[in-house]
């Protein structure tokens, strides 16, 4: 092992010992020649930060932060926690202890969470919530797994490496290579590998991946691709849908919660939610109903570029599709050039039980899916899942727009997918 005091090592003396390596210019526009010395690496510094107080907290949060950011659970009555829970995974030696924290044991308050671990969160006092909302750590939180996947993916067994294997930073690291924090411009295994795997539960043509960082991006890519694919502006939505917070994904989200200026872009239309209970109408006549409205539309020369729809409803109220309705829509779509997008954001991964997709219950096979929320086990990541048609016919235009998002960072993702 290295001995201790080359660990204290200043990075610029390890420097300058250092041989030039024959790197690889990548960016000929910032790097120069300094930056193209081989380097100690640099050392993480130990996280020193003293948790903040709840009142610090809250006075942080009304500074800086947004009014429109609201808190959950703004009035949550928090019960004294009587003994420590006891959680597998964490640590949470330390929760509940500060004198601070005991004199607020039955505060009323926001949640302040501290840890969390398989389905439950533990707020700062110690208390134990089932957590029903989240929808993202799709194996629970902080599952050893997925933290494994993360902490060596993002270097940990190359730091040994570089730190205690060779007792020396001249040496390159040997056998652990892990790439950190790149993007989808350069290869790395677990790029493909991934895009391999979801594809291939994905039926055919629908093989061909665009990796992203949230479910609206993967809807503001979807959105561009059908547009480019049809060389036309209008996307029809459904009403009460969600796809996202940026201004293209609103324009297709008319959930009345985000519904405002940005949903009445001109090139969005939306069309009648096919739901039974609050319509009154059994699942025929309201799928004929909403039928009937879109070929009125499509009658009077408002032609698709797309047809967007949520597999299962979710934000509008967890409805769920009449069987033949997306069959339908997805024909009379067709018929007119347009592509039929499925968000599979909150769908997909098996949530809905008996499919691994949702729209797979519903007999259809769209022209795109996006997929998001638990694709990367609590990491963000997205993608947008297409047959090389779609994917392509953007790349016949004059200037063909780059769809590839860089995104960043997709090694890491990637394994917290695989874990
Ligand atoms: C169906 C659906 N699509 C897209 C999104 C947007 O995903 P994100 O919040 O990752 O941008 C959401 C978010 O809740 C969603 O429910």
């Amino acid at each position: 092992m290295a001995p201790a005091a080359a660990l204290r090592r200043p990075a610029a003396a390890a420097a300058a010992r250092l041989p030039a390596m024959p790197a690889r210019c990548l960016s000929s526009s910032t790097t120069t020649e300094s930056s193209l010395v081989a380097r100690a690496p640099h050392r993480l510094p130990t996280i020193k930060q003293k948790p903040l107080s709840f009142e610090e907290n809250v006075a942080l949060r009304n500074e800086h932060l947004p009014s429109s950011l609201r808190c959950h659970y703004e009035n949550t009555v928090r019960p004294p926690c009587p003994e420590p829970p006891s959680v597998s995974f964490v640590n949470i030696d330390q929760l509940g202890s500060s004198p601070a924290a005991v004199a607020r044991t039955q505060a009323a308050g926001p949640l302040k969470l501290k840890t969390g671990s398989g389905q439950f969160l533990y707020d700062d006092l110690g208390n134990q919530y089932l957590d029903c909302v989240n929808n993202v750590c799709h194996v629970g939180h902080c599952h050893p797994r997925v933290v494994q996947a993360a902490a060596s993916q993002l270097g940990m067994r190359a730091r040994t490496v570089w730190f205690f294997a060779h007792a020396s930073w001249l040496a390159k690291p040997q056998g652990d290579w892990v790439a950190v924090n790149t993007n989808s411009r350069y290869l790395h295994d677990n790029i493909v590998r991934l895009a391999k795997e979801v594809t291939a539960e994905m039926p055919d043509p629908l093989n061909i991946a665009f990796f992203v960082n949230s479910g609206t991006e993967a809807t503001e890519l979807a959105l561009r691709l059908a547009r480019n694919h049809a060389q036309r502006r209008l996307v029809y939505c459904i009403d009460g849908a969600y796809h996202g917070n940026s201004a293209a994904a609103l324009a297709v989200s008319p959930y009345n919660k985000y519904s405002n200026l940005e949903c009445s872009d001109n090139d969005s239309q939306k069309l009648l939610m096919p739901e039974t209970y609050r319509s009154g109408l059994s699942e025929a006549e309201i799928s004929a109903k909403a039928a009937a409205e879109y070929e009125a539309h499509l009658s009077t020369g408002g032609l698709p570029a797309a047809f967007i729809a949520e597999s299962v409803m979710c934000c509008g109220g967890q409805v769920f599709l009449p069987e033949q309705y997306l069959q339908t829509m997805t024909a009379k779509t067709r018929a007119c050039g347009g592509l039929t997008i499925a968000d599979e954001v909150q769908t997909g991964f098996g949530r809905v039980g008996d499919h691994f997709w949702a729209f797979e219950s519903l007999g259809v096979v769209p022209d795109i899916v996006t997929l998001g929320k638990p694709f990367g086990n609590g990491f963000p990541l997205s993608a947008v899942i297409t047959s090389r048609a779609v994917a392509e016919s953007s790349n016949v235009r004059q200037t063909p727009p780059e769809l590839c998002y860089l995104s960043v960072c997709l090694p890491v993702r990637a394994q917290c997918t695989y874990a």
